[in-house]
Protein backbone atom coordinates (compact mmCIF):
# COMPACT_ATOMS: atom_id res chain seq x y z
CA UNK A 1 0.00 0.00 0.00
CA UNK A 2 1.45 3.27 -0.96
CA UNK A 3 2.12 5.87 1.94
CA UNK A 4 2.29 9.51 0.96
CA UNK A 5 3.33 12.00 3.47
CA UNK A 6 5.44 15.23 3.80
CA UNK A 7 8.57 16.02 5.89
CA UNK A 8 9.57 19.38 7.18
CA UNK A 9 12.71 20.34 6.56
CA UNK A 10 14.96 20.64 8.88
CA UNK A 11 14.26 16.50 9.95
CA UNK A 12 14.31 16.29 13.47
CA UNK A 13 15.68 12.78 15.04
CA UNK A 14 12.43 12.32 16.83
CA UNK A 15 10.11 12.81 13.30
CA UNK A 16 12.57 10.31 11.48
CA UNK A 17 11.75 7.39 14.42
CA UNK A 18 8.16 8.02 14.03
CA UNK A 19 8.88 7.70 10.18
CA UNK A 20 10.07 4.46 10.63
CA UNK A 21 7.41 2.98 13.40
CA UNK A 22 4.66 3.82 11.29
CA UNK A 23 6.15 1.64 8.41
CA UNK A 24 6.81 -0.68 10.68
CA UNK A 25 3.70 -1.44 11.88
CA UNK A 26 1.47 -0.78 8.52
CA UNK A 27 3.82 -2.86 6.40
CA UNK A 28 2.67 -5.95 4.58
CA UNK A 29 4.33 -8.73 4.36
CA UNK A 30 5.28 -7.50 0.87
CA UNK A 31 7.86 -4.85 0.32
CA UNK A 32 6.05 -1.76 -0.82
CA UNK A 33 7.02 1.60 -1.70
CA UNK A 34 6.01 5.17 -0.28
CA UNK A 35 7.33 8.56 -0.97
CA UNK A 36 8.76 11.31 0.42
CA UNK A 37 7.39 15.07 -1.01
CA UNK A 38 9.15 18.23 0.30
CA UNK A 39 6.15 21.04 1.24
CA UNK A 40 5.41 22.86 -2.12
CA UNK A 41 6.33 26.09 -0.20
CA UNK A 42 9.80 25.46 0.13
CA UNK A 43 11.42 25.24 -3.47
CA UNK A 44 10.65 25.80 -6.90
CA UNK A 45 8.03 23.53 -8.72
CA UNK A 46 10.14 22.15 -11.51
CA UNK A 47 11.72 20.62 -8.69
CA UNK A 48 8.96 19.14 -7.10
CA UNK A 49 8.18 17.35 -9.91
CA UNK A 50 11.05 15.43 -9.41
CA UNK A 51 11.61 14.97 -5.59
CA UNK A 52 9.48 11.57 -5.61
CA UNK A 53 11.54 9.09 -4.17
CA UNK A 54 10.96 5.91 -3.72
CA UNK A 55 12.07 3.82 -0.86
CA UNK A 56 11.82 0.04 0.00
CA UNK A 57 10.96 -1.05 3.38
CA UNK A 58 10.49 -4.72 4.63
CA UNK A 59 8.21 -6.43 7.50
CA UNK A 60 10.44 -6.95 9.73
CA UNK A 61 11.44 -6.11 12.89
CA UNK A 62 15.10 -6.51 13.22
CA UNK A 63 16.70 -3.69 14.70
CA UNK A 64 19.67 -3.64 12.13
CA UNK A 65 17.16 -3.43 9.56
CA UNK A 66 15.41 -0.53 11.20
CA UNK A 67 18.67 1.58 11.81
CA UNK A 68 19.07 0.79 7.68
CA UNK A 69 15.71 2.03 7.04
CA UNK A 70 16.33 5.11 9.18
CA UNK A 71 19.68 6.02 7.42
CA UNK A 72 17.88 5.20 3.61
CA UNK A 73 15.27 8.07 4.53
CA UNK A 74 17.89 10.14 5.93
CA UNK A 75 20.16 9.72 3.03
CA UNK A 76 17.55 10.51 0.43
CA UNK A 77 16.47 13.47 2.22
CA UNK A 78 19.52 14.49 2.37
CA UNK A 79 20.05 14.27 -1.50
CA UNK A 80 16.90 16.20 -1.89
CA UNK A 81 18.01 19.16 0.16
CA UNK A 82 21.06 19.26 -1.47
CA UNK A 83 19.29 19.20 -4.91
CA UNK A 84 16.63 21.66 -3.76
CA UNK A 85 19.56 23.89 -2.53
CA UNK A 86 21.28 23.66 -5.80
CA UNK A 87 18.17 24.22 -8.07
CA UNK A 88 16.89 27.29 -5.63
CA UNK A 89 20.47 28.77 -6.18
CA UNK A 90 20.57 28.38 -10.11
CA UNK A 91 17.13 29.84 -10.72
CA UNK A 92 18.12 32.95 -8.17
CA UNK A 93 21.08 33.30 -10.53
CA UNK A 94 18.99 33.49 -13.67
CA UNK A 95 16.22 35.57 -12.30
CA UNK A 96 19.42 37.82 -10.57
CA UNK A 97 21.12 38.07 -14.33
CA UNK A 98 17.49 38.71 -15.38
CA UNK A 99 17.33 41.46 -12.96
CA UNK A 100 20.26 43.40 -13.33
CA UNK A 101 19.85 43.24 -17.05
CA UNK A 102 17.04 44.95 -17.23
CA UNK A 103 18.10 47.17 -13.83
CA UNK A 104 21.04 48.15 -15.76
CA UNK A 105 19.73 48.34 -19.40
CA UNK A 106 21.11 45.48 -20.86
CA UNK A 107 17.92 43.80 -22.03
CA UNK A 108 14.34 44.70 -21.87
CA UNK A 109 11.02 42.23 -22.76
CA UNK A 110 10.08 43.23 -26.00
CA UNK A 111 6.73 44.96 -26.16
CA UNK A 112 6.67 45.09 -22.47
CA UNK A 113 3.83 47.98 -21.98
CA UNK A 114 1.75 45.77 -23.83
CA UNK A 115 2.29 42.73 -21.86
CA UNK A 116 5.13 41.45 -23.38
CA UNK A 117 5.91 39.16 -26.49
CA UNK A 118 7.04 35.48 -25.92
CA UNK A 119 10.43 34.90 -27.17
CA UNK A 120 11.51 38.51 -28.31
CA UNK A 121 13.77 40.41 -26.56
CA UNK A 122 15.10 44.43 -26.55
CA UNK A 123 18.76 44.98 -26.03
CA UNK A 124 19.14 48.40 -24.13
CA UNK A 125 21.86 50.86 -24.39
CA UNK A 126 24.81 48.59 -22.13
CA UNK A 127 23.28 45.79 -24.25
CA UNK A 128 23.32 46.93 -27.92
CA UNK A 129 27.53 48.17 -26.36
CA UNK A 130 27.99 44.50 -25.23
CA UNK A 131 26.35 42.83 -27.92
CA UNK A 132 27.87 45.32 -30.76
CA UNK A 133 31.14 44.48 -29.21
CA UNK A 134 30.35 40.16 -29.25
CA UNK A 135 30.11 40.86 -32.86
CA UNK A 136 32.74 43.01 -33.24
CA UNK A 137 35.64 40.68 -31.93
CA UNK A 138 33.81 37.73 -33.65
CA UNK A 139 33.85 40.12 -37.30
CA UNK A 140 37.37 40.65 -36.73
CA UNK A 141 38.80 36.86 -35.42
CA UNK A 142 36.90 35.40 -38.83
CA UNK A 143 37.41 38.31 -41.14
CA UNK A 144 41.01 40.44 -40.22
CA UNK A 145 42.49 36.97 -42.39
CA UNK A 146 43.52 36.66 -45.92
CA UNK A 147 41.59 33.67 -46.25
CA UNK A 148 37.48 35.15 -45.49
CA UNK A 149 35.61 37.35 -47.09
CA UNK A 150 32.86 39.28 -45.19
CA UNK A 151 29.29 39.32 -46.96
CA UNK A 152 25.48 41.22 -45.40
CA UNK A 153 22.91 38.85 -47.46
CA UNK A 154 19.05 39.82 -47.27
CA UNK A 155 17.06 38.41 -44.84
CA UNK A 156 13.99 37.61 -47.22
CA UNK A 157 15.33 34.95 -50.04
CA UNK A 158 13.86 33.15 -52.93
CA UNK A 159 11.77 30.59 -51.38
CA UNK A 160 13.44 27.95 -53.70
CA UNK A 161 16.53 28.19 -51.41
CA UNK A 162 14.05 27.04 -48.52
CA UNK A 163 13.54 23.84 -50.71
CA UNK A 164 16.93 23.03 -51.97
CA UNK A 165 18.21 23.32 -48.50
CA UNK A 166 15.76 21.49 -47.16
CA UNK A 167 13.83 23.30 -44.21
CA UNK A 168 10.65 23.14 -46.36
CA UNK A 169 10.80 19.50 -45.61
CA UNK A 170 12.85 19.42 -42.40
CA UNK A 171 13.04 22.03 -40.66
CA UNK A 172 10.32 20.77 -37.91
CA UNK A 173 9.59 19.86 -34.31
CA UNK A 174 7.20 17.23 -33.61
CA UNK A 175 4.32 18.76 -31.26
CA UNK A 176 1.39 17.93 -29.55
CA UNK A 177 -1.42 19.83 -27.63
CA UNK A 178 -3.12 19.20 -24.66
CA UNK A 179 -7.19 19.10 -25.77
CA UNK A 180 -8.39 20.77 -21.95
CA UNK A 181 -5.61 23.43 -21.38
CA UNK A 182 -4.65 24.23 -25.08
CA UNK A 183 -0.82 24.36 -23.86
CA UNK A 184 1.17 23.19 -26.66
CA UNK A 185 4.77 21.25 -25.99
CA UNK A 186 7.47 19.62 -28.15
CA UNK A 187 7.05 15.92 -28.34
CA UNK A 188 10.91 15.56 -28.48
CA UNK A 189 11.78 17.26 -24.81
CA UNK A 190 8.15 16.23 -23.54
CA UNK A 191 9.97 13.69 -20.85
CA UNK A 192 11.93 16.53 -19.42
CA UNK A 193 8.15 18.00 -17.91
CA UNK A 194 6.58 14.54 -16.80
CA UNK A 195 6.76 13.67 -12.86
CA UNK A 196 9.07 10.44 -12.61
CA UNK A 197 6.01 9.15 -10.92
CA UNK A 198 3.82 9.33 -13.74
CA UNK A 199 6.47 8.22 -16.54
CA UNK A 200 6.90 4.72 -14.40
CA UNK A 201 3.49 4.48 -14.10
CA UNK A 202 2.69 4.47 -17.90
CA UNK A 203 5.93 2.33 -18.58
CA UNK A 204 5.07 0.04 -16.38
CA UNK A 205 1.26 0.12 -17.98
CA UNK A 206 2.81 0.39 -21.76
CA UNK A 207 5.61 -2.53 -21.53
CA UNK A 208 6.37 -3.88 -17.59
CA UNK A 209 8.76 -5.68 -19.27
CA UNK A 210 11.41 -2.61 -20.12
CA UNK A 211 11.44 -1.28 -16.55
CA UNK A 212 14.37 -4.08 -15.75
CA UNK A 213 15.65 -3.08 -18.88
CA UNK A 214 18.96 -1.46 -19.23
CA UNK A 215 18.84 2.81 -19.91
CA UNK A 216 17.23 5.52 -18.09
CA UNK A 217 14.05 5.61 -18.09
CA UNK A 218 14.01 9.13 -19.74
CA UNK A 219 15.34 7.17 -22.54
CA UNK A 220 13.06 4.67 -22.97
CA UNK A 221 10.01 7.38 -22.80
CA UNK A 222 12.11 9.16 -25.39
CA UNK A 223 12.45 6.06 -27.55
CA UNK A 224 8.97 4.98 -27.41
CA UNK A 225 7.88 8.87 -28.73
CA UNK A 226 10.19 8.87 -30.96
CA UNK A 227 8.35 5.42 -32.37
CA UNK A 228 5.46 6.49 -34.26
CA UNK A 229 3.17 3.09 -33.96
CA UNK A 230 3.91 3.53 -30.00
CA UNK A 231 3.56 7.20 -29.60
CA UNK A 232 0.06 7.32 -29.04
CA UNK A 233 -0.53 4.99 -27.07
CA UNK A 234 2.03 6.29 -24.52
CA UNK A 235 0.67 9.68 -24.64
CA UNK A 236 -2.86 8.14 -24.02
CA UNK A 237 -1.46 6.90 -20.55
CA UNK A 238 0.95 10.18 -19.47
CA UNK A 239 -0.95 13.41 -17.48
CA UNK A 240 -0.73 17.00 -18.70
CA UNK A 241 2.41 18.76 -17.60
CA UNK A 242 0.15 22.22 -17.21
CA UNK A 243 -2.90 20.89 -16.03
CA UNK A 244 -2.10 17.58 -14.96
CA UNK A 245 -4.98 15.60 -16.57
CA UNK A 246 -4.97 12.42 -18.21
CA UNK A 247 -4.72 11.08 -22.24
CA UNK A 248 -5.52 14.71 -23.14
CA UNK A 249 -3.00 15.09 -25.61
CA UNK A 250 -3.70 15.14 -29.64
CA UNK A 251 -1.58 13.16 -32.20
CA UNK A 252 2.02 14.40 -32.69
CA UNK A 253 2.34 16.65 -35.66
CA UNK A 254 4.91 18.35 -37.62
CA UNK A 255 5.29 22.24 -37.00
CA UNK A 256 7.73 23.83 -39.37
CA UNK A 257 9.55 26.52 -37.80
CA UNK A 258 10.40 29.01 -40.34
CA UNK A 259 8.04 32.66 -40.43
CA UNK A 260 5.98 33.05 -43.21
CA UNK A 261 4.96 36.00 -44.40
CA UNK A 262 4.19 37.69 -48.24
CA UNK A 263 6.26 39.35 -51.51
CA UNK A 264 4.25 42.00 -52.75
CA UNK A 265 0.36 43.13 -52.21
CA UNK A 266 -1.10 39.91 -52.55
CA UNK A 267 -1.69 37.46 -49.50
CA UNK A 268 -1.84 34.48 -51.71
CA UNK A 269 0.13 31.01 -51.79
CA UNK A 270 2.20 32.11 -54.33
CA UNK A 271 3.50 34.85 -53.10
CA UNK A 272 4.73 33.07 -49.18
CA UNK A 273 8.41 33.50 -48.60
CA UNK A 274 10.04 32.92 -45.04
CA UNK A 275 12.20 34.98 -42.66
CA UNK A 276 15.46 33.02 -43.06
CA UNK A 277 16.02 30.55 -40.21
CA UNK A 278 19.58 30.26 -40.68
CA UNK A 279 21.96 33.22 -42.14
CA UNK A 280 24.36 29.95 -44.29
CA UNK A 281 21.95 30.30 -47.23
CA UNK A 282 22.65 33.69 -48.06
CA UNK A 283 26.61 33.07 -48.25
CA UNK A 284 26.17 29.27 -50.10
CA UNK A 285 24.00 31.38 -52.84
CA UNK A 286 26.81 34.07 -53.35
CA UNK A 287 29.36 31.65 -53.15
CA UNK A 288 30.32 31.68 -56.92
CA UNK A 289 29.96 35.70 -56.54
CA UNK A 290 32.06 36.28 -53.92
CA UNK A 291 34.49 33.72 -55.18
CA UNK A 292 34.59 35.63 -58.22
CA UNK A 293 34.90 39.28 -57.07
CA UNK A 294 37.61 38.22 -54.23
CA UNK A 295 39.82 35.89 -56.61
CA UNK A 296 39.97 33.87 -53.69
CA UNK A 297 40.81 30.40 -53.94
CA UNK A 298 39.88 27.53 -51.95
CA UNK A 299 40.41 26.83 -49.14
CA UNK A 300 38.51 29.86 -48.60
CA UNK A 301 35.67 31.41 -46.25
CA UNK A 302 32.34 33.76 -46.36
CA UNK A 303 31.21 35.35 -42.76
CA UNK A 304 28.44 37.01 -42.17
CA UNK A 305 26.72 38.18 -38.95
CA UNK A 306 22.61 38.79 -39.23
CA UNK A 307 19.20 38.08 -38.05
CA UNK A 308 17.70 34.80 -37.96
CA UNK A 309 13.47 33.90 -36.93
CA UNK A 310 12.42 30.44 -35.83
CA UNK A 311 8.68 30.23 -34.21
CA UNK A 312 10.28 28.13 -31.91
CA UNK A 313 7.32 26.24 -30.16
CA UNK A 314 8.87 26.28 -26.35
CA UNK A 315 11.17 29.41 -25.89
CA UNK A 316 12.92 29.26 -22.46
CA UNK A 317 15.93 30.28 -20.54
CA UNK A 318 15.38 33.99 -21.04
CA UNK A 319 18.23 34.84 -24.01
CA UNK A 320 18.52 30.89 -24.95
CA UNK A 321 16.55 30.08 -26.97
CA UNK A 322 14.60 33.12 -28.95
CA UNK A 323 12.09 33.77 -32.22
CA UNK A 324 14.36 36.22 -32.79
CA UNK A 325 18.30 36.44 -32.55
CA UNK A 326 21.24 37.06 -34.18
CA UNK A 327 23.74 34.44 -35.81
CA UNK A 328 27.45 34.74 -36.56
CA UNK A 329 28.01 32.09 -39.13
CA UNK A 330 31.11 31.39 -41.23
CA UNK A 331 31.25 28.92 -44.04
CA UNK A 332 34.78 27.46 -45.16
CA UNK A 333 35.12 25.95 -48.94
CA UNK A 334 37.75 23.39 -48.94
CA UNK A 335 38.66 20.51 -51.54
CA UNK A 336 37.32 17.38 -50.38
CA UNK A 337 39.72 15.38 -48.99
CA UNK A 338 41.17 18.15 -46.83
CA UNK A 339 38.27 18.60 -44.98
CA UNK A 340 38.71 16.59 -42.07
CA UNK A 341 41.61 19.35 -41.24
CA UNK A 342 40.08 22.19 -41.90
CA UNK A 343 36.98 21.18 -39.30
CA UNK A 344 40.10 19.90 -36.39
CA UNK A 345 41.39 23.66 -37.15
CA UNK A 346 38.42 25.34 -36.76
CA UNK A 347 37.20 23.38 -33.93
CA UNK A 348 40.24 24.89 -31.74
CA UNK A 349 40.12 28.12 -33.21
CA UNK A 350 36.47 28.25 -32.50
CA UNK A 351 37.02 27.10 -28.57
CA UNK A 352 40.12 29.71 -28.04
CA UNK A 353 38.26 32.26 -28.95
CA UNK A 354 35.71 32.02 -26.21
CA UNK A 355 38.14 31.24 -23.70
CA UNK A 356 40.61 34.55 -24.94
CA UNK A 357 37.56 36.71 -24.45
CA UNK A 358 37.61 35.89 -20.56
CA UNK A 359 34.83 32.76 -20.52
CA UNK A 360 35.87 30.23 -17.56
CA UNK A 361 37.36 27.31 -19.70
CA UNK A 362 36.18 24.97 -17.31
CA UNK A 363 32.97 25.88 -18.51
CA UNK A 364 33.21 25.16 -22.48
CA UNK A 365 33.45 21.64 -23.48
CA UNK A 366 32.92 19.62 -27.29
CA UNK A 367 29.75 18.01 -27.39
CA UNK A 368 30.31 15.94 -30.61
CA UNK A 369 27.09 14.43 -32.07
CA UNK A 370 26.72 10.72 -32.15
CA UNK A 371 26.56 9.36 -36.02
CA UNK A 372 22.92 8.72 -36.11
CA UNK A 373 21.97 11.60 -34.45
CA UNK A 374 23.75 13.96 -37.40
CA UNK A 375 21.56 16.59 -39.16
CA UNK A 376 20.43 15.73 -42.92
CA UNK A 377 23.40 18.06 -44.25
CA UNK A 378 26.13 16.96 -41.87
CA UNK A 379 28.93 14.56 -42.12
CA UNK A 380 30.53 15.23 -38.90
CA UNK A 381 28.98 17.78 -36.15
CA UNK A 382 30.26 19.02 -32.69
CA UNK A 383 28.12 21.66 -30.38
CA UNK A 384 30.66 24.04 -27.92
CA UNK A 385 28.92 23.60 -24.90
CA UNK A 386 28.65 26.74 -22.02
CA UNK A 387 27.70 25.16 -18.79
CA UNK A 388 24.68 27.94 -18.05
CA UNK A 389 22.98 27.80 -13.93
CA UNK A 390 20.41 25.19 -15.61
CA UNK A 391 22.75 23.22 -16.79
CA UNK A 392 25.17 22.89 -20.37
CA UNK A 393 23.97 24.50 -23.68
CA UNK A 394 24.99 24.86 -27.08
CA UNK A 395 26.40 28.18 -28.15
CA UNK A 396 28.17 27.05 -31.34
CA UNK A 397 28.06 24.54 -33.46
CA UNK A 398 30.54 23.18 -35.83
CA UNK A 399 29.14 21.11 -39.10
CA UNK A 400 31.41 19.40 -41.86
CA UNK A 401 28.65 19.76 -44.51
CA UNK A 402 30.40 18.24 -46.71
CA UNK A 403 28.83 19.33 -50.71
CA UNK A 404 25.08 18.64 -49.52
CA UNK A 405 24.70 22.71 -49.65
CA UNK A 406 26.77 23.50 -52.95
CA UNK A 407 25.54 20.02 -54.74
CA UNK A 408 21.41 20.83 -53.59
CA UNK A 409 21.72 24.57 -54.65
CA UNK A 410 23.32 23.51 -58.34
CA UNK A 411 20.74 21.00 -58.53
CA UNK A 412 17.32 23.48 -57.97
CA UNK A 413 18.80 26.21 -59.48
CA UNK A 414 19.93 24.44 -62.47
CA UNK A 415 23.42 26.73 -62.02
CA UNK A 416 26.49 25.11 -61.78
CA UNK A 417 28.52 25.32 -58.84
CA UNK A 418 31.48 23.68 -60.27
CA UNK A 419 35.06 25.09 -58.79
CA UNK A 420 38.25 24.63 -61.35
CA UNK A 421 41.13 23.71 -59.31
CA UNK A 422 44.16 25.29 -61.37
CA UNK A 423 46.32 22.89 -59.84
CA UNK A 424 44.95 19.65 -60.44
CA UNK A 425 43.03 20.59 -63.17
CA UNK A 426 40.02 19.19 -61.75
CA UNK A 427 36.62 20.28 -61.60
CA UNK A 428 34.31 19.39 -58.25
CA UNK A 429 32.08 20.90 -55.95
CA UNK A 430 33.65 22.10 -52.20
CA UNK A 431 33.01 21.00 -49.38
CA UNK A 432 31.76 23.37 -46.48
CA UNK A 433 33.25 24.00 -42.48
CA UNK A 434 30.62 25.67 -40.73
CA UNK A 435 31.14 27.68 -37.58
CA UNK A 436 27.60 28.74 -36.42
CA UNK A 437 27.52 30.81 -33.52
CA UNK A 438 24.91 32.48 -31.85
CA UNK A 439 25.28 35.86 -31.09
CA UNK A 440 22.57 36.23 -28.38
CA UNK A 441 23.19 33.19 -27.17
CA UNK A 442 27.04 34.15 -27.06
CA UNK A 443 25.95 37.33 -25.26
CA UNK A 444 23.96 35.61 -22.72
CA UNK A 445 26.70 33.09 -22.23
CA UNK A 446 29.48 36.11 -21.60
CA UNK A 447 26.83 37.87 -19.37
CA UNK A 448 26.27 35.04 -17.21
CA UNK A 449 30.09 34.12 -17.33
CA UNK A 450 30.86 37.59 -15.81
CA UNK A 451 28.74 37.45 -12.91
CA UNK A 452 29.64 37.36 -9.52
CA UNK A 453 28.75 38.34 -6.23
CA UNK A 454 31.45 39.18 -3.72
CA UNK A 455 31.61 39.93 0.15
CA UNK A 456 33.36 43.86 0.29
CA UNK A 457 33.82 45.30 3.81
CA UNK A 458 30.89 43.21 5.27
CA UNK A 459 28.25 44.53 1.79
CA UNK A 460 27.62 42.36 -1.46
CA UNK A 461 28.67 43.83 -4.54
CA UNK A 462 27.38 42.52 -7.59
CA UNK A 463 29.96 42.86 -11.05
CA UNK A 464 30.30 42.22 -14.37
CA UNK A 465 33.85 41.01 -15.00
CA UNK A 466 33.84 41.34 -18.97
CA UNK A 467 36.84 41.10 -20.52
CA UNK A 468 37.33 44.86 -21.46
CA UNK A 469 37.22 44.55 -25.09
CA UNK A 470 33.24 43.54 -24.56
CA UNK A 471 32.55 45.58 -21.83
CA UNK A 472 29.95 48.09 -22.75
CA UNK A 473 31.81 51.26 -21.22
CA UNK A 474 35.64 50.75 -21.32
CA UNK A 475 35.82 53.89 -18.70
CA UNK A 476 33.89 56.00 -16.12
CA UNK A 477 34.99 59.78 -14.85
CA UNK A 478 34.06 60.55 -11.53
CA UNK A 479 34.93 64.31 -9.39
CA UNK A 480 35.28 63.23 -5.80
CA UNK A 481 33.23 66.37 -5.64
CA UNK A 482 30.62 68.66 -7.38
CA UNK A 483 33.18 71.71 -6.33
CA UNK A 484 36.72 73.47 -6.05
CA UNK A 485 36.95 73.06 -9.94
CA UNK A 486 37.06 69.54 -9.72
CA UNK A 487 34.07 69.12 -12.09
CA UNK A 488 35.94 71.06 -14.99
CA UNK A 489 39.08 69.22 -14.95
CA UNK A 490 36.63 65.51 -15.04
CA UNK A 491 35.06 67.17 -18.30
CA UNK A 492 38.64 68.12 -19.69
CA UNK A 493 39.68 64.26 -19.31
CA UNK A 494 36.60 63.56 -20.80
CA UNK A 495 36.85 65.32 -23.53
CA UNK A 496 40.36 64.12 -24.52
CA UNK A 497 39.40 60.16 -24.14
CA UNK A 498 35.99 60.47 -25.39
CA UNK A 499 37.43 60.29 -29.25
CA UNK A 500 38.72 56.83 -28.29
CA UNK A 501 36.79 55.20 -25.89
CA UNK A 502 33.39 55.05 -24.58
CA UNK A 503 33.13 56.97 -21.50
CA UNK A 504 30.54 57.56 -18.49
CA UNK A 505 30.89 60.70 -16.79
CA UNK A 506 29.09 60.58 -13.13
CA UNK A 507 28.86 62.88 -10.72
CA UNK A 508 26.07 62.05 -8.73
CA UNK A 509 26.55 60.49 -5.24
CA UNK A 510 29.18 59.14 -3.05
CA UNK A 511 32.26 58.03 -4.77
CA UNK A 512 31.54 54.47 -3.60
CA UNK A 513 28.63 54.42 -4.50
CA UNK A 514 29.72 55.33 -7.99
CA UNK A 515 32.15 52.91 -8.24
CA UNK A 516 29.41 49.82 -6.82
CA UNK A 517 27.28 51.30 -10.42
CA UNK A 518 29.87 50.65 -12.31
CA UNK A 519 30.73 47.14 -11.00
CA UNK A 520 27.21 46.41 -11.94
CA UNK A 521 27.93 47.57 -15.24
CA UNK A 522 30.84 46.06 -15.69
CA UNK A 523 33.12 49.01 -16.68
CA UNK A 524 36.58 47.89 -16.10
CA UNK A 525 38.11 51.61 -14.96
CA UNK A 526 37.17 54.41 -12.99
CA UNK A 527 38.99 57.50 -12.92
CA UNK A 528 38.55 59.57 -10.25
CA UNK A 529 39.50 63.35 -9.93
CA UNK A 530 40.61 64.46 -6.26
CA UNK A 531 42.29 67.24 -4.17
CA UNK A 532 45.55 66.09 -5.26
CA UNK A 533 44.78 66.56 -9.04
CA UNK A 534 44.45 70.53 -8.04
CA UNK A 535 48.15 70.03 -6.76
CA UNK A 536 49.62 67.68 -9.14
CA UNK A 537 47.40 66.99 -11.98
CA UNK A 538 47.01 63.59 -11.37
CA UNK A 539 44.21 61.45 -11.00
CA UNK A 540 43.45 57.82 -9.45
CA UNK A 541 42.24 54.37 -11.66
CA UNK A 542 40.96 51.95 -10.04
CA UNK A 543 40.42 48.22 -12.23
CA UNK A 544 37.36 46.95 -11.67
CA UNK A 545 38.19 43.12 -10.81
CA UNK A 546 40.85 43.76 -7.84
CA UNK A 547 39.81 46.95 -6.93
CA UNK A 548 43.58 48.53 -7.04
CA UNK A 549 44.23 51.94 -7.71
CA UNK A 550 47.22 53.49 -9.47
CA UNK A 551 47.91 57.51 -9.72
CA UNK A 552 49.02 58.30 -13.14
CA UNK A 553 49.11 62.05 -14.83
CA UNK A 554 46.42 63.24 -16.64
CA UNK A 555 48.51 62.96 -19.89
CA UNK A 556 49.72 59.42 -19.80
CA UNK A 557 45.74 58.14 -19.05
CA UNK A 558 44.83 57.61 -22.92
CA UNK A 559 48.26 55.66 -23.79
CA UNK A 560 47.52 53.90 -20.31
CA UNK A 561 44.07 52.97 -20.53
CA UNK A 562 44.64 52.16 -24.67
CA UNK A 563 47.41 49.41 -23.64
CA UNK A 564 45.35 48.00 -21.09
CA UNK A 565 42.20 47.46 -23.17
CA UNK A 566 44.15 46.40 -26.08
N1 LIG B 1 23.49 27.03 -40.00
C1 LIG B 1 23.48 26.07 -38.97
C2 LIG B 1 22.62 26.43 -37.85
O1 LIG B 1 21.83 27.36 -37.91
P1 LIG B 1 21.95 25.71 -35.43
O2 LIG B 1 22.64 24.75 -34.50
O3 LIG B 1 20.51 25.50 -35.70
O4 LIG B 1 22.81 25.64 -36.77
C3 LIG B 1 23.45 27.70 -34.68
O5 LIG B 1 22.17 27.18 -34.89
C4 LIG B 1 23.50 28.57 -33.45
O6 LIG B 1 22.48 29.56 -33.50
C5 LIG B 1 23.27 27.82 -32.15
O7 LIG B 1 24.46 27.26 -31.66
C6 LIG B 1 22.76 28.91 -31.24
O8 LIG B 1 23.84 29.61 -30.68
C7 LIG B 1 22.02 29.83 -32.18
N2 LIG B 1 20.55 29.57 -32.11
C8 LIG B 1 19.85 28.63 -32.76
N3 LIG B 1 18.55 28.71 -32.44
C9 LIG B 1 18.42 29.72 -31.58
C10 LIG B 1 17.32 30.32 -30.88
N4 LIG B 1 16.07 29.89 -31.04
N5 LIG B 1 17.56 31.35 -30.04
C11 LIG B 1 18.82 31.84 -29.88
N6 LIG B 1 19.89 31.32 -30.51
C12 LIG B 1 19.71 30.28 -31.34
Amino acid sequence: MPFIFRVIIPLKFSVAQIICLLLFNNSTSKPFNFFVRLPNTLYCSQFIERSEIPVRVCENRDCSQFAVHYLLIFVYLLKIFTRCVIAKNQNDTVEKIVSLAKRRGFVFQSSEIYGGLNGCWDYGPLGVELLKNVKEEWWKAMTYREDVEGLDASILMHPRVWEASGHVENFTDPMIDCKQCKARFRLDTLTELISVKNKEKALKELDAASIEKEGSLDDKITAILEDNSRAAQLLDLLNCPQCGNKGTFTQPRKFNLMFKTFLGPVDDASNIIYLRPETAQGIFVNFLNVLNSSRQKLPFGIAQIGKAFRNEINTKNFLFRTREFEQMEMQFFCKPGSDKQHYDEWKERRINWFKNLGMTPEKLRFHDHPKDKLAHYAKEATDIEYEFPFGWGEIEGIHNRGDFDLGRHQQYSGKSQLYFDDESKEKFIPFIIETSAGASRSFMAFLVDAYYEEEVNGEVRSVLKFHPKLAPIKVAILPLVNKDGMPEIARKIEAGLRPYLRIFYDDKGAVGRRYRRMDEAGTPFSITVDTQTLQDDTVTVRERDSMQQVRLGTSALLSYLLEKLR
